[in-house]
């Protein structure tokens, strides 16, 4: 059986960590499968790939994802990487083990860039990688009782291979303290410093990440995975320099079929074509 459940239900993938007996640790299977995943993903969205996961046992309702939804089975979303996987590293050899940890860096990378929103849904614990790939979400909506933490140094490890997503996230400032304290936190302070953005009770977390998809499946599709693209792009340019790109990006989605429907859709008092 595979690390992950994928299950599709129309425009709408979930994606689920499935070790809940090491509260979803990820090793190097759950790597694997996750990067494999996002790629048919982005495969799909460019159109040189399958239409939804298909190779994959769960994945497949015939239609290409437009919002996914990560997820863990049990109690808890990720407790990060698998100690005992990592610390097997000892018996490879340098090389080995730096491509390993490459792995894991493509792997967030790929699910960082995915073209579709992506919904963390934590509950229970979102620890090291786990705080890491909550970190890679467009929007991560929290159970009141969970926890976070960036756990690794009290390992006498460190945050490294998360650690672009991370600081992308939540900032140099929140970085050095909770990177060096590896203290614990809760949802509160997650969503204070924008690691999260929606805290709610635990029996609430479902219909919280349900509105979300609601209000993203109305959003359309091109613009959201441009809009994706264009913060990443703007993100590592000063306004002034950033001209090109906002003016290239808008001239081309402003013309296409997309954005003439939904501006055309506006004007016209109907529903735009992606929400029919
Ligand atoms: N890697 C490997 N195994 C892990 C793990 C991890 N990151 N996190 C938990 N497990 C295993 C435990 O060793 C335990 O195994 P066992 O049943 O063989 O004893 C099992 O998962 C359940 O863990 P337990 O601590 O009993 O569950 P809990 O529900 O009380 O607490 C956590 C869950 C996630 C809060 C707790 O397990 C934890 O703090 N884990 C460490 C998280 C961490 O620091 N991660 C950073 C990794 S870089």
């Amino acid at each position: 059986m595979g690390a992950l459940l994928i299950e599709q239900s129309g425009p709408v993938v979930r994606v689920t960590l499935n070790r809940p007996d090491v509260r979803n640790a990820f090793n190097e299977l759950v790597i694997a499968e996750l990067t494999e995943w996002a790629e048919q993903v982005m495969a799909g969205a460019t159109g040189s790939g399958p239409s939804t996961g298909s190779g994959h046992p769960s994945a497949g309702s015939g239609q290409r994802p437009r919002v996914a939804v990560l997820a863990g089975a049990g109690k808890t979303f990720c407790a990060g990487a698998d100690l005992t996987w990592m610390s097997r590293m000892v018996s490879y050899t340098f090389d080995e083990n730096v491509n390993d940890a490459l792995a894991m860096a493509a792997m967030f990378n790929a699910l960082d860039t995915l073209p579709i929103p992506l919904i963390g849904r934590v509950h229970g614990a979102a620890l090291g990688g786990g705080a890491g790939l909550a970190a890679v979400c467009d929007i991560v909506v929290a159970a009141d009782d969970a926890s976070f933490g960036f756990t690794e140094a009290k390992l006498g490890i460190l945050p490294a291979v998360i650690s672009p997503f991370v600081v992308q996230k939540i900032g140099v400032s929140a970085a050095r303290e909770l990177f060096l304290t590896a203290a614990r936190f809760n949802a509160a302070r997650a969503r204070e410093i924008g690691l999260v953005h929606s805290v709610v009770p635990a029996t609430e977390l479902d219909a919280a990440v349900d509105g979300y998809l609601r209000e993203l499946l109305t959003s359309a599709p091109n613009a959201i995975a441009a809009a994706k693209h264009l913060i990443a792009a703007v993100a590592h340019h000063t306004p002034s320099d950033a001209g090109d790109i906002t003016a290239e990006t808008i001239a081309r989605h402003r013309i296409a079929e997309e954005g003439q429907d939904g501006m055309r859709a506006f004007l016209e008092k109907r529903k735009p074509s992606w929400t029919e």
